[in-house]
């Protein structure tokens, strides 16, 4: 039996160490220490053996059974070093899928670098304005038919004493008498390009969308630096072989005021299915009222300024040529539409 037991310990060694995972482990744990196995064979042939030899193989019996654990354990961790072993963290992973920022905001960040080149600020001015920031001080007065066109959302909050009803910002021109009473004294040269809000949705019409809104004030400012830096916009956003022209037109806050066309993209000026006459409307501008510097704190004696108010959506839509053709899109978060672009 001595020699027995010293097989047996010697080819469970051999076979533990020889093992490829947990299983075979397990399946050697139970043949040879298990409640069947062939430790507890010996212990249970120990009754049968002369009371001189029992203390001996008990002893040897005993001692095998700690080296076959002993084994198991080492080879355990062994098969786990084997794994770790396995895995190669310089084997390129899987990537996740990288998005990109949204267009609107890559169309912002690009119109503010556009105007940054010459000396415009940006600054943002409140989503939730007064009325007399929207309207009043920009000359349209409460009841003024005007106002209609700009279809505002009022907050029903009580109006303050001074500046009236809250509303939802209609147009970034509410930027233009706080920028004023920011920089109290003149040069001024801000882009404003916040969000607005109209009770409008259709293709061309959401009821929150984004406008930039530029102002210059300064001594001796005419039509020709609004016409020179509409130009510079155009040929820089557009395209260099672009075109605008000033139609006359009517704001409240400008005077005189203008809507301004581009050339089409596609037929260049010349005429064609899309735009008819080969002018694209670009949005509003003019030269800026009176009423409004002095409503700022400016004496529209010794300064003069221009603005414009154009929408970041339709700019953007203007130059994908046809690949936005609804406004909705911009908005919906569909991937599918997103990453085209
Ligand atoms: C204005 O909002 C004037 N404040 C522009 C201005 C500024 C004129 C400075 C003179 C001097 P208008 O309502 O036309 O103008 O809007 C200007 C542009 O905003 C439009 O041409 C259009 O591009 C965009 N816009 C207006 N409403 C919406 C809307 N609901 N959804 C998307 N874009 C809109």
């Amino acid at each position: 039996m001595r020699e027995e037991i010293l097989n047996t310990k010697n080819q469970a060694i051999a076979q533990i160490t020889e093992s490829k995972d947990t299983d075979d482990l397990e399946n050697l744990r139970i043949q040879f220490l298990g409640r069947n196995g062939k430790i507890a064979s010996f212990i249970k042939r120990l009754r049968e053996v002369p009371s001189d030899e029992k203390k001996e193989l008990g002893i040897l019996i005993n001692e095998a059974k700690n080296t076959i654990l002993k084994t198991l354990a080492s080879q355990k961790n062994q098969l786990k070093e084997y794994v770790r072993e396995w895995f190669d963290p310089t084997i390129p992973g899987i990537k996740p899928a990288v998005g990109h920022i949204h267009l609107i905001t890559e169309a912002i960040y690009e119109i503010a670098s556009v105007f940054e080149k010459i000396g415009f600020v940006r600054v943002r001015y409140p989503e939730v304005e007064w009325d007399w920031f929207a309207f009043e001080s920009l000359n349209m007065p409460k009841d003024h038919p005007a106002r209609d066109e700009w279809e505002t959302f009022f907050i029903d909050e009580p109006p303050h004493p001074q500046y009236g009803q809250m509303v939802l910002t209609p147009h970034t021109s509410s930027g233009q008498v706080r920028e004023m009473k920011r920089v109290k004294l003149p040069p001024i040269r801000m882009v404003n390009i916040a969000k607005c809000y109209r009770r409008q949705s259709d293709a061309s019409h959401y009821p929150m969308f984004h406008q930039f809104e530029g102002l210059v004030v300064n001594k001796d400012i005419s039509i020709v630096h609004l016409k020179g830096t509409i130009d510079y916009f155009a040929k820089n956003y557009f395209g260099k072989n672009r075109k605008t022209r000033l139609r006359p037109y009517h704001f409240q806050f400008t005077e005189p005021s203008f809507e301004v066309d581009i050339t089409c993209d596609i037929c260049e000026g010349k005429g064609c299915k899309v735009c008819k006459e080969g002018w694209l409307e670009l949005g509003g501008a003019g030269m800026v009222h009176p009423t409004v510097l002095r409503n700022g704190g400016i004496n529209p004696k010794e300064y003069s300024g221009f603005a414009f108010g154009w929408g970041v959506e339709r700019v953007l839509m203007m130059r994908s040529g046809l690949k936005i053709p609804d406004l909705r899109l911009l908005y919906s978060s569909d991937l599918r539409f997103l990453t085209q672009f």
